[in-house]
């Protein structure tokens, strides 16, 4: 099974708000994802118990313990007709949990919203994720997303600057839209809100697919290397 982890240390970069709209998008063009919920104030999980009956229905599993920590086993508990599982984290994320959530991860997606502090944030979550997590850079599977964004902003560009300087690609922009805030509220994704509501943020979301088919291909044309990473 694909798995897709949406991750970074920072609370309130848009993890889950990533989340709940790509397995939204996944289930619109017909792939059957599940959503493993790793975050114990549960977010994601109470957006799919919110879904109204009128969508297709996502299954979905709650990774995480009584205890906060996040547990071995959930992959053993996804649905085994799920074509992939798209994992939400929580922000408070020790070393250990950051290597167990993104060991065998086909992709991660790293929200992050373009201000001083949550660039500095982005800065330390990345360079754990290729030290500690040993994420190796030439399988290109670490994606950011700019979050919440305005554009021609000046700290704008300074993300831009950042992570180019540091060779990890930056796959979409979002903007700083309610039609987010309002699709959550209703156990929905932007692909399931009015079209001509959402055109603008639609449109912005094909670039996070077109990125994670990109993916695909490139792990399909090196397949030695990622069993080398699995095994
Ligand atoms: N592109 C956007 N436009 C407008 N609001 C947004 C956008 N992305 C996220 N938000 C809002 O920002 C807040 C934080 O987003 P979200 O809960 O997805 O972040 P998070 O990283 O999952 O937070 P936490 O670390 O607490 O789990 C939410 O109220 C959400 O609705
Ligand atoms: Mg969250």
């Amino acid at each position: 099974m694909q798995k897709i982890v949406v991750l970074n240390t920072k609370g309130g970069s848009g993890k889950t708000t990533l989340t709940t709209n790509l397995v939204s998008s996944l289930v619109c063009s017909g792939t059957k994802p599940a959503l493993i919920d790793l975050d114990p104030q549960g977010s994601s999980t109470r957006w799919l118990a919110n879904r109204p009956a009128s969508v297709p229905a996502i299954a979905g599993t709650e990774g995480y313990t009584q205890s906060s920590q996040v547990t071995k086993t959930w992959l053993l508990r996804t649905p085994e007709d799920c074509d992939l599982a798209v994992i939400d984290t929580p922000a408070a994320l020790s070393r250990a949990d950051l290597v167990s959530a993104t060991r065998g991860a086909d992709a991660i997606l790293i929200p992050v919203m373009p201000s001083d502090i949550d660039i500095h944030a982005a800065m330390k979550c990345i360079s754990d994720l290729l030290l500690v997590a040993k994420i190796r850079r030439p399988d290109r599977k670490i994606g950011i997303v700019a979050n919440r964004v305005r554009t021609n902003t000046r700290v704008y560009a300074k993300l831009q600057k950042f992570l180019s300087s540091l060779d990890i690609p930056l796959i979409a922009t979002l903007r700083d839209s309610q039609n987010y805030t309002r699709a959550f509220e209703f156990g929905l994704g932007i692909h399931e809100m009015p079209y001509s509501q959402v055109k603008k943020d639609i449109e912005a979301w094909e670039d996070i697919t077109a990125w994670l088919q990109e993916l695909r291909e490139h792990a399909r044309r090196h397949p030695a290397a990622i069993h080398l990473l699995r095994s």
